[in-house]
This record gives structure tokens, C-alpha cells and sequence, in this order.
């Protein structure tokens, strides 16, 4: 049968199997799927020892998705944009490097939100291998406005000016947001993990702007607890998590699931909140 696997360190947690097995029960699809841990120094041998094994292709996770765009032998355009790799495919003699989360994060928004980014006003918050991810395919909905704050102002004007040519792009200050509006708000920083607060001011939340954080909780994280008080919208990032394994799915068996359903499954199984 076809095998497949997400490959991380740590693996364990990871929601993978759950939605892929439910895509190939929905799809009729023969194909397994597993999580396998590799060494944080061993990625490209244990890539190569699932592929040696007759495997048909990887999902890639935290830490390796740098690292991965290295062992594939062609990427994608939107891999090679985004510096990262989440899925492999493994054809022939060669290794195919792609990206979904991008596409994951715009797919959620449009299809399972109900959000068309055309024209927004988009604040981006942070600037490590999340947030590079997603820049590209969000610019290609052609919003009004991409701002990307960071803690380290550095790392945002580099990502700022790797993406200008993509559209409409700038850096803002935590300073500024006070005077800023914006439709959309996307936390792509580590921050709810390690129990520290982004300090962003309240006004940013009002008048029906979007919080969404990319990462998935089984609450609301910091971050969508700020928004919410403050009277805002808010979205975790579990359609996000769905959406980019759909679209691996499909690169690999050239059938697009039903995300819903899923989804709704996942959500009622973590008790995460969205409204
Ligand atoms: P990932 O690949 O998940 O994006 P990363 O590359 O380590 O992880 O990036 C983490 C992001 O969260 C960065 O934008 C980081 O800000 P810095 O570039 O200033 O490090 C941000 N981040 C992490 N902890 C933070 C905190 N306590 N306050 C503000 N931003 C934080």
C-alpha cells in the first residue's frame, strides 16, 4: 500500500495521521500514513530511509522545513519563495519540494471563513519561517496592504524587502499600531507556546477586524483572548492545518478531500473555540 508520514521532532502531537486518514477514508484512497521522529541531527537520513522503504512521500514539521528544501532535488515556486518545505513527493529518482501552508492559511480564510483578502488591510506579526511561508500566496490575493511587525524590527525589513516585488509590502512598528486600522490581523509568532503576551493595543481589535493566529490551541491563545475581549473576530489555526493537508493530499494523489467535514470533526474532537 502507499505510505506516507509526517516527519518532525517532536511528532507526537501532530494531527497529521488523524486528517490524512480521514481524507483517504472520505476519497477511497489505499495509502497509509504515519508519524515518524527523526534525530534533530539525522533529517535527511531518515528522509531517505522512508523513501528506501518504498515510501511514497512526506509531510515535513517543525524543525525540519529548512532543512527540507535542501534534500528535495526540485522545489516548487512557492517553496523556493518561501525558503521551506512541508511536503515531499517522492517520484522517480527524484525528491519534489513543496509548500502548502501558504496556501493552507489563504484557503482557510476564503473558503472556510468566508474572507476575500482583495483590497484588506493585512497586519502581519512576526517574521520567522511562519510568517515567510504565507507572505507570498497572501500578496497574490492582491490586499490593499501587507504590514509585518516583529519584535526584532531586522528581520522584518529583510522579509519586507525579499517580498517586495510580490506587491504591496512595508514594515510597521508595535509603536505605530496604536494609530493603525487593519481587516486582518495574522499572529504568525511563536509566542502563545511560550507563555509570554504579545503587547498590541486594544484599538487594533475594534471595529471588526479578523484576529487570526496561526497556531491551534485548545482554547483561544493569548493572543485571540485579547481580541476577543476587545470585541474582535476570531479564527485559531486548525483550518489552517486542514487546508495545507488537503492541499499535500492532492499533490500527492491528485484528488482534493472535503475539508469540512473534517474539520468540524477535528474541532469538536480538541474543543478549540472559533466564532
Ligand atoms: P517559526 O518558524 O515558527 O516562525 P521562529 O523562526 O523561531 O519560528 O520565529 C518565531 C517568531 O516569533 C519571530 O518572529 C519571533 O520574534 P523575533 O524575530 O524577534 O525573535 C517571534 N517571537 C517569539 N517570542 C516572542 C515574544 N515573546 N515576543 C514577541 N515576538 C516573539
Amino acid at each position: 500500500m502507499d505510505s506516507y508520514a509526517v516527519i518532525g521532532n517532536p511528532v507526537a502531537h501532530s494531527k497529521s495521521p488523524q486528517i490524512h486518514a480521514a481524507f483517504a477514508a472520505q476519497t477511497g484512497q489505499q495509502m497509509t500514513y504515519t508519524a515518524v521522529l527523526a534525530p534533530r541531527d539525522g533529517f535527511a537520513l531518515a528522509v531517505a530511509e522512508f523513501r528506501d522503504a518504498g515510501g511514497c512521500g512526506l509531510n515535513v514539521t517543525v524543525p525540519f522545513k529548512q532543512e527540507a528544501s535542501s534534500v528535495a532535488n526540485l522545489l516548487s515556486d512557492r517553496a523556493s519563495a518561501a525558503g521551506a518545505v512541508n511536503t515531499l513527493s517522492f517520484q522517480g529518482g527524484k525528491i519534489l519540494g513543496d509548500t502548502t501552508d501558504g496556501i493552507g492559511l489563504v484557503r482557510d480564510l476564503s473558503v472556510n471563513l468566508g474572507v476575500n483578502l482583495q483590497g484588506l488591510r493585512i497586519l502581519l506579526i512576526g517574521s520567522g519561517g511562519a510568517a515567510r511561508g504565507v507572505i507570498a500566496p497572501v500578496l497574490a490575493e492582491k490586499p490593499a496592504r501587507l504590514a509585518i511587525v516583529n519584535r526584532t524590527a531586522a528581520k522584518a525589513k529583510e522579509l519586507a524587502s525579499s517580498f517586495a516585488r510580490l506587491g504591496p509590502i512595508e514594515v510597521t512598528s508595535f509603536a505605530e499600531l496604536h494609530d493603525a486600522r487593519f481587516d486582518i490581523l495574522i499572529n504568525a509568532t511563536s509566542v502563545g507556546l511560550s507563555g509570554d503576551a504579545l503587547t498590541l493595543p486594544d484599538t487594533l481589535f475594534t471595529e471588526g477586524a479578523l484576529a487570526y493566529d496561526m497556531m491551534y490551541w485548545t482554547g483561544p491563545t493569548p493572543f485571540l483572548r485579547q481580541a476577543e475581549a476587545a470585541g474582535g473576530r476570531i479564527a485559531d489555526g486548525l483550518g489552517m492545518l486542514v487546508e495545507q493537508a488537503a492541499e499535500s493530499f492532492f499533490i500527492w494523489r491528485g484528488v482534493r478531500p472535503d475539508t469540512r467535514q473534517v474539520l468540524s470533526s477535528l474541532r469538536a474532537h480538541l474543543q478549540v473555540t472559533r466564532t
